[in-house]
């Protein structure tokens, strides 16, 4: 029997050649606006021109890319960590052109087991919704506290638990439960993929939650922001 964690992994691997064009079907492409902000705002905080970025829960790699948009007049070492080898593949083809130029180094690894990464070693740390799918989550922030040097930047976009019941947000969680795993499913072909994604928003921790670990974690908050009736969270951290 697979333990979750290698359940999840493997689900990953099964939709990642979907991944993609599903994503931004159920997104509708709004998305990306999130992702830019969080870039925009976590490079606020850095303004050094020599800079480490590392995406952990990397998939496919778009957080890279929007990370070298932002960055292209910096002199930036980009990592990208992802434990499903089938999300590294496309990564690897998407991203080409930086591990050409030797900008970019991808591993498989999970976020709760950093070894590749040194301590005190990257400038930021971002995670886009991954850490959903760490099962012990606790660890993979004794890791991102860990790497990030001292007044580094954690960046992490997530769904997180909404249990307001105002009529927008409610609008939303009929969209992801009854809607996202019917739509998800048609496109990957993967039902029970999209089905997860519901469930493991609803098992997930609250951003109240996940903030007070964070700053037990040592990390200071610079900005809690929700998205969409609050269906998407952006919390930029700084390593105190
Ligand atoms: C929803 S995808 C997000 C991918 C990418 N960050 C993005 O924004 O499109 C979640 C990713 O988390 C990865 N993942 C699952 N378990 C993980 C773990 N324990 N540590 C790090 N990443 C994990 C999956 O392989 C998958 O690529």
């Amino acid at each position: 029997m697979k333990s979750n964690q290698e359940q999840i992994i493997k689900m990953f691997d099964a939709i990642s050649s979907s991944y993609d064009l599903t994503n931004r079907v159920l997104s509708l492409g709004i998305d990306v606006s999130w992702r830019k902000e969080a870039c925009r705002k976590a490079l606020e905080l850095q303004k050094g021109n020599d800079l480490v970025i590392a995406d952990i829960a990397c998939g496919t790699g778009d957080m890279i890319l929007h990370w070298q948009d932002f960055t292209k007049d910096k002199k930036v070492k980009f990592i990208g960590i992802d434990p499903s080898s089938g999300m590294l593949e496309i990564a690897k083809d998407k991203l080409k052109d930086l591990l050409l130029l030797e900008k970019l180094q991808l591993f498989l690894a999970q976020a709760q087991e950093l070894k590749i990464l040194k301590n005190q070693s990257v400038d930021i740390l971002s995670i886009a919704y991954g850490i959903r799918n760490v099962v012990d989550i606790d660890q993979a922030l004794v890791e991102f506290a860990r790497v990030l040097k001292k007044d580094g930047v954690l960046v992490i976009l997530e769904f997180t638990k909404n249990e307001s019941e105002g009529i927008l947000d409610r609008l939303a969680q009929f969209y992801t439960k009854r809607i996202l795993p019917i739509i998800g499913g048609l496109v990957s072909r993967n039902y029970k993929a999209y089905k997860y994604l519901p469930d493991s928003i609803q098992d997930f921790l609250s951003t109240d939650v996940l903030v007070e670990k964070l700053c037990k974690n040592g990390f200071r908050m610079h900005i809690i922001k929700s998205y969409s009736a609050n269906i998407s969270t952006l919390i930029i951290a700084i390593k105190e």
